[in-house]
């Protein structure tokens, strides 16, 4: 009994805390690929977070849609075309029709998140990572939870001014982005790696 019992220990040990839950995926596979991906979520956020903050001071929520506009997508796409990895925001609620919309895979995952923030879990440590098998590929899937925090609320919240409701009224027309909370889960960071 003693061998088996350290064996399983080390798995769980490897899976790591944001593997909590029973994926398909060897820990030991799994976990240098969510090292990976946590880091780009890092960049990414960080990055975001940094143009956000200096746009909003600069010009207030009006102006710095433009550059959740322009500034987002563009960032997804530098990070993904220099590590190989597909890089996205997703949302149950997106404003970005095109590119916030979720599959089916990352639906169930933000679904998932919703259960465990209800459950009680910190909406900051919810993450999910498994090897998921489609189209005669293979890819490494990883989500983070993203958090609705107080910078949010001008463009997120249910109190938008009437200007920067109208300014995204022209371009989003189908936003579903809005009512949002502090503490509520925003969406997800959606990174994907093709693996052999
Ligand atoms: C100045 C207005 C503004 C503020 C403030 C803002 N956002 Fe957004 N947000 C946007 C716009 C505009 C988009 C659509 C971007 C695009 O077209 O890719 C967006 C998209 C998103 C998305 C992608 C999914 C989707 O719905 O399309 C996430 C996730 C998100 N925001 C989270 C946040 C979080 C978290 C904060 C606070 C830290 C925040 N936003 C603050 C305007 C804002």
């Amino acid at each position: 009994m003693r061998p088996l019992f350290t064996l399983t220990a080390i798995a769980l040990i490897a899976a790591g805390p944001l593997l909590a839950e029973p994926a398909p995926t060897p820990a030991a596979a799994a976990a240098p690929n969510a090292e990976q991906a946590k880091a780009l979520i890092q960049q990414f956020a960080g990055t975001l977070k940094g143009e956000l903050e200096t746009a909003m001071k600069a010009g207030g929520p009006t102006s710095a849609i433009a550059v959740c506009n322009a500034r987002a997508p563009a960032i997804a796409a530098e990070l993904s075309a220099k590590s190989g990895w597909k890089v996205a925001r997703v949302s149950l609620k997106p404003r970005n029709a095109k590119t916030g919309q979720p599959d089916a895979w990352e639906q169930q995952v933000l679904t998932r998140f919703e259960e465990r923030k209800a459950a009680g879990e910190a909406v900051d440590t919810l993450a999910f990572g498994a090897v998921v098998e489609g189209d005669g590929s293979k890819q490494f899937r990883f989500m983070k939870a993203i958090p609705t925090g107080e910078v949010c609320l001008a463009c997120h919240g249910s109190a938008i001014s009437h200007e920067v409701a109208a300014t995204l009224d022209r371009a989003y027309p189908g936003d579903r982005a809005r009512g949002y909370a502090v503490g509520d889960i925003r969406g997800a960071f959606s990174l994907a790696k093709p693996i052999d």
